[in-house]
């Protein structure tokens, strides 16, 4: 196992990343001092984990209430939000009653908004079962859902107390699955880490075979990547902006075509690529870059090419943007591979030839 840290002071906490965690009590114990806790999970990761953190809470005497949820993007809503307080309600879930999130990025998100707003606060541990949220989503406090105006747009920023990355649970992801949580490791070595980006092209193969050992280096590393910059601008005044390379079309993919019918890390894939081939227009990076951003996708089983909206409705849908600025949208764009800037004066025909040309093969 390996644990890092995120550091905020009196709010820092641990991740834990290794085999076999689900079933380690000891690591959950510090923070189950009343004996009793929720876990929020959905219709497709219970059958698979739920009973094993029972027994495991079970054995630390501490009791649960599981709420399950439907599965999927598209029930990251108000209306599931309210069933989540009205079983913490029913079951008289108190201050002291942590909410557990055992799955992906969705459950995750709500879960933590929840915990967020819940009795105005209360303790929040996330258990990832996906690749996506065990090197993204999981650490760093985002939560929230969608609202069907716009992507993530309700919600707060709220820390958990733990992170607990299972990786044996990366078994029963299906593949198209894991290749969504390549996207978001890929951005790792792309913003910030050019060395990382190097260990990828050697290893994305391993990775996609689930080598036990490639996966946990991935993890940890994209981790101990995030945790740096969210100790630095946990609140997104800065340079914690750099995480969402490739989200602002990304976003617009998903919303744009429904949500659930792009995976979160697809949509960012094809946006990567947007992102790649505008800040060429830009003169940043070289042809040859673009094109090492596109093999490297590709070799991960990502969507290169976006679904063709219309210029129009990508400009609608980027407009409502978390980081729109005076009207302005902003894009995370390469200055170089392995370095990223948040950029708000493109050229609007600069844009448009990118929306033009990234919906074609
Ligand atoms: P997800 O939560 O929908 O999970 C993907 C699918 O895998 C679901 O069907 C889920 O039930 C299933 N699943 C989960 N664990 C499994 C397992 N071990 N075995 C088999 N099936 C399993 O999607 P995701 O990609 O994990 O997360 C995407 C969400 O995360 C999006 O809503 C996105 O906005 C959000 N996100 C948030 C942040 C953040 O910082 N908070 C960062 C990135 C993404
Ligand atoms: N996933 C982007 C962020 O956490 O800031």
């Amino acid at each position: 196992m390996q644990t890092l840290t995120v550091g905020l002071g009196e709010r820092s906490y641990p991740i834990h990343i290794g085999s076999g965690l689900l079933g380690q009590a000891e690591l959950l114990r510090a923070h189950l001092p009343r004996k009793r806790a929720a876990i929020i999970t959905n219709t497709t990761v219970a059958p698979l984990y739920l009973a094993q953190l029972q027994a495991t809470l079970q054995a630390l005497g501490v009791s649960s209430v599981p709420v399950i949820l439907p599965d999927g993007e598209s029930f990251k809503n108000a209306d599931t939000l309210n069933h989540i307080y009205d079983a913490l309600l029913e079951n008289r879930c108190e201050r002291t009653t942590p909410l557990i999130a055992l799955g992906g990025g969705v459950i995750g998100d709500m879960t933590g908004f929840a915990a967020a707003t819940y009795l105005r606060g209360v303790p929040f541990i996330q258990i990832p079962t996906t690749l996506l949220a065990q090197v993204d989503s999981s650490v760093g406090g985002k939560t929230g859902i969608n609202h069907p105006l716009g992507k993530n747009m309700i919600g707060a920023f709220y820390q958990p107390r733990l992170v607990l990355a299972d990786t044996d649970t990366l078994h029963t992801l299906p593949d198209n699955e894991l290749a969504a949580g390549m996207a978001e490791v890929i951005k790792y070595g792309l913003i910030r880490d050019l060395p990382f980006l190097g260990w990828l092209e050697q290893n994305v193969e391993k990775l996609m075979a689930r080598d036990t050992a490639a996966l946990q280096y991935a993890i940890a590393r994209s981790c101990q990547n995030k945790a740096e910059v969210v100790a630095a601008d946990e609140r997104e005044s800065g340079e914690r902006a750099l995480l969402n390379l490739g989200h602002t079309f990304g976003h617009a993919i998903e919303s744009g075509m429904g949500y659930g019918k792009w995976l979160h890390g697809e949509g960012v894939a094809a946006g990567t690529l947007m992102a790649a081939d505008l800040s060429q227009r830009l003169g940043w990076i070289a042809g040859d870059d673009v094109a090492r951003v596109r093999r490297l996708l590709q070799h991960a089983q990502l969507p290169v090419v976006a679904p063709d909206l219309g210029v129009e409705k990508y400009l609608d849908l980027m407009g409502l943007d978390k980081k729109v600025e005076g009207g302005k949208i902003r894009f995370v764009l390469l200055k170089q591979l392995g370095q990223a800037v948040v950029e708000g004066n493109i050229p609007q025909a600069l844009l448009q030839q990118t929306l033009e040309a990234c919906v074609h093969g």
